[in-house]
């Protein structure tokens, strides 16, 4: 084969074959079987395909819990969630089961899973066991084409600048009794709120990508609060750009590895009362860093005084020495 046909067909020593799906993310999977060990090769194709397309998909895996866990483990250990119920013998799998008495809850919002860890997971791998006629669809935003979208006038403004999330949607999980309220604190004791930077680096890509979302991000650090909201809001709303986004349609033994340091997803709540039922595993993820310098400001100071001096200096006059 002359050297021009290789690069046309770059994936012709692959074992896998990858189709992107979307602009910004996703790409469907082909020529693997997840229910058996992968061997190296193969791994390594699905962990590059993953890192470059940010969502990918593989379907039609007739495949049990304990493959998905095994196919998990080959990216890190797997994690166990702090809030979502799961059993004591598979403390690592949520199941996700919802029906007319047991509506969706809480996951029809842009968010990157468990921000409010010091150490987010990489990953999130969900299975479709049971699909409803229609809907349930679950929408992923791609955060470093997000980023790469904003001006430079944008992205330098943002820059350094650091982000407090925090478990918010999940206070209202505890009653209000003296034992809960125990409990509630325990929590937050374990799981107080983090900072992270708003434009992290991806630990394998390098690409910056942008990381605050309105589930867990409460509020920009060193801002106003007036300031920060404003800046939040734009920023949320990144997410919600068409462009960047990949819709998925599950069909059962359908999963979906997304990778949490570079999307944000949001599952739609318009099935009810119809039944879905998925399988989620995560995969412990390393702490967000950014390639920029973080500019550290512990006080919120009020910058009034300042313009008062900047005025006076183009006035001419020396500032007011206090
Ligand atoms: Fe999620």
């Amino acid at each position: 084969m002359s050297e021009a046909a290789i690069q046309q067909d770059p994936q012709s020593d692959s074992p896998i074959r990858v189709r992107k799906v979307a602009a910004a993310c996703g790409a469907e999977i082909e020529g693997v079987d997840l229910s058996k060990p992968l061997d190296d090769a193969t791994f390594r194709a699905i962990h590059d395909a993953f890192v470059e397309h940010e969502v990918i998909v593989f379907r039609d895996q007739e495949m049990t819990s304990e493959d998905q866990k095994a196919f998990g483990r080959r990216f890190g250990d797997l994690t166990v969630h702090p809030f979502a119920p799961s059993s004591d013998d598979a403390p690592e799998l949520i199941v996700f089961d919802n029906d007319a008495e047991t509506p969706p809850w809480g996951t029809d919002v842009w968010h990157s899973d468990e921000t409010f860890r010091a150490e987010p997971p990489l990953g999130t791998m969900l299975r479709a066991l049971i699909v409803p006629e229609w809907g349930g669809d679950t929408m992923y935003a791609s955060m470093s084409a997000a980023y790469d979208g904003l001006s430079d006038r944008m992205q330098q403004f943002i820059s350094g600048l650091e982000a407090i999330h925090d478990f918010k949607p999940f206070r209202q999980l505890f009653g209000e009794d003296a034992d809960a309220i125990r409990k509630l604190r325990e929590f937050e004791d374990r799981y107080p709120p983090v900072a992270h930077p708003v434009v992290r680096t991806h630990p394998v890509s390098g690409r910056k990508v942008l990381f605050v979302n309105p589930q867990f991000t409460l509020g920009i650090k060193g801002m106003d609060e007036a300031e920060s909201r404003a800046l939040l809001e734009l920023l949320f709303h990144q997410a919600e750009i068409p462009e960047y986004q990949y819709r998925h349609h599950w069909a059962p033994n359908t999963l979906v590895f997304w990778d949490n340091r570079s999307v944000q997803h949001y599952a739609i709540h318009d099935y009810y009362p119809q039944r879905r039922k998925l399988e989620r595993i995560t995969i412990k993820g390393d702490r967000p860093f950014s390639s920029d310098p973080v500019v550290d400001i512990e006080v919120v100071r009020s910058r009034k005084g300042a313009r008062a001096i900047s005025q006076d200096l183009k006035a001419g006059h020396k500032p007011r020495a206090e």
